[in-house]
């Protein structure tokens, strides 16, 4: 079966102009209430980035606030501790409450402070997060004391954040809000959507109580919760700020708190995201207190570790058969390793790829075939369903053509190809094993 490929590339290429990033949600106290300061950010960030089996991916982190904790407008110490580690941020700037003075002081304290070793970090701002929903119906049935702010406050304090970074380092940087699925679907709050750049979606199909909510049906409930926000976001980017699967805890209707469950929807939904779409997983540690009344996120369990309590190796997936040809250059090596945790990635089609661009290739995988145009570098990783491994890397024009190959036992072929700017290492590695 020949796959349309310059499409398949085109769609790729343009959603992954900038690498996806992955990371986790981090609060300004730790699970029992004390404030966070630099050495506690600094230990979470290098441990996300450790974390056993994702290849250093987890480098990005979401803050829900720009203030550090127990001030009333101090810029929060996550900052100096992701200078110090690389971590990239989604800076979040806490808007239920009325204190998003406080909040733009900090940010712009920070910028001032810190410049552009911090600012050159920053990916997004979120204004807000789950604002919208604490005020619906579902937000106060959950919570009767449930607090939020409504689209006008959220879109008033989006131009009032635009407006604080105009003329500094950070203009330009995209300007979102997170809520949950539910809240972008109401048309109530289109306004905020509408005054984005970037729109965040929290998911968590283990709350949705009221639906099918058993692990065998998770990934479809992630999938139509992100059908909905991609619909309601009207072309704007969506980023993945909050998802994930209690480790512990309650059972909610049919959805089952397990470690077991937790690695399948990260397998699941959480692998078919990582290099795609940025994602910030909830959550590294968990962050409540009670897991008699409240489920426990966190991978690691409650006590920070490089060793989360699952293996966050993404499977490697099965493809439907791939015979598309292209005449990129192809050439073939061998290796036995499993696909790169957070690079392995799965079209809805079944063929799992990414696109890596300005990867070297080693001199012995390129051979034979060609292709004039001005090059870009793919380094695709192959498993033959008659259990041959093999590394691919491709010369070809980016971004119409993709490197593909044919598979000459007529079996079945994944792809693995290595998302790779920015993460030039981990695609070396795989070359080095060709
Ligand atoms: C829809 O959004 C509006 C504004 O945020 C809110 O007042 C209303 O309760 C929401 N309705 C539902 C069903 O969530
Ligand atoms: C290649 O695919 C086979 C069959 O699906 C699987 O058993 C094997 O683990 C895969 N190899 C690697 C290195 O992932």
């Amino acid at each position: 079966m020949m796959y349309p490929t310059a499409i398949l590339a085109l769609g790729l290429f343009s959603s992954v102009a900038q690498a996806a990033v992955q990371g986790f949600n981090y609060g300004a106290t730790t699970r029992t209430g004390a404030d966070m300061f630099q050495t506690d950010f600094e230990a979470q960030f290098k441990a996300a980035s450790e974390l056993a089996n994702t290849n250093g991916a987890f480098s990005s982190a979401r803050l829900y606030t720009m203030i550090q904790s127990s001030t009333t407008d101090s810029p929060i110490t996550a900052i100096p501790a992701a200078i110090s580690t690389g971590t990239k941020l989604m800076l979040g700037m806490w808007a239920t409450g009325g204190n998003i003075d406080n909040e733009i002081a900090a940010l712009t304290a920070a910028i001032k402070t810190y410049g552009m070793k911090f600012t050159s970090l920053v990916h997004g701002i979120s204004v807000g997060s789950e604002d919208l929903y604490r005020i619906s119906p579902t937000g106060i049935m959950n919570d009767p004391n449930s607090v939020g702010a409504g689209p006008d406050v959220i879109v008033s304090y989006i131009a009032k954040t635009r407006a604080a970074i105009k003329g500094t380092s950070l203009e330009g940087v995209l300007v979102g809000h997170v809520d949950t699925w539910d809240a972008w679907q109401n048309s109530s709050n289109s306004a905020v959507a509408t005054a984005c750049d970037f729109v965040g979606m929290n998911t968590f199909p283990y709350f949705q109580a009221t639906e099918a909510n058993g692990i065998s049906n998770a990934q479809s409930l992630f999938q139509a919760a992100l059908d909905v926000t991609t619909k309601a976001a009207g072309g704007k980017p969506v980023i993945i700020t909050e998802t994930g699967w209690p480790v512990e805890g309650k059972q909610s209707a049919a959805a089952v708190a397990s470690t077991t469950n937790a690695k399948s929807y990260w397998d699941t939904v959480g692998c078919s995201l990582f290099g795609q779409t940025d994602v910030y997983w909830y959550t590294l540690v968990d962050a409540n207190t009670d897991t008699a009344t409240q489920p426990a996120f966190g991978i690691v369990g409650t006590t920070l570790s490089t060793k989360p309590l699952f293996d966050l190796t993404c499977p490697v997936v099965k493809s439907t058969s791939s015979s598309a040809s292209h005449s990129a250059t192809s050439g073939s090596g061998s290796a036995t390793s499993a696909v790169p945790t957070a690079f392995a990635s799965t079209l809805s089609n079944g063929v799992v790829t990414t696109i890596s661009t300005s990867v070297t290739p080693s001199a012995s995988a390129t051979t034979g075939g060609s292709d004039s145009s001005s090059p870009s570098t793919v380094l695709n990783i192959v498993n033959d369903t008659d259990g041959v491994v093999s590394t691919q890397t491709s010369t070809s024009s980016a971004p119409t053509s993709s490197s593909s190959s044919t598979d000459t036992s007529g079996a079945s072929t994944a792809r693995f190809n290595i998302l790779a700017a920015g993460i030039a290492a981990v695609a070396a590695a795989f070359v080095a094993l060709a």
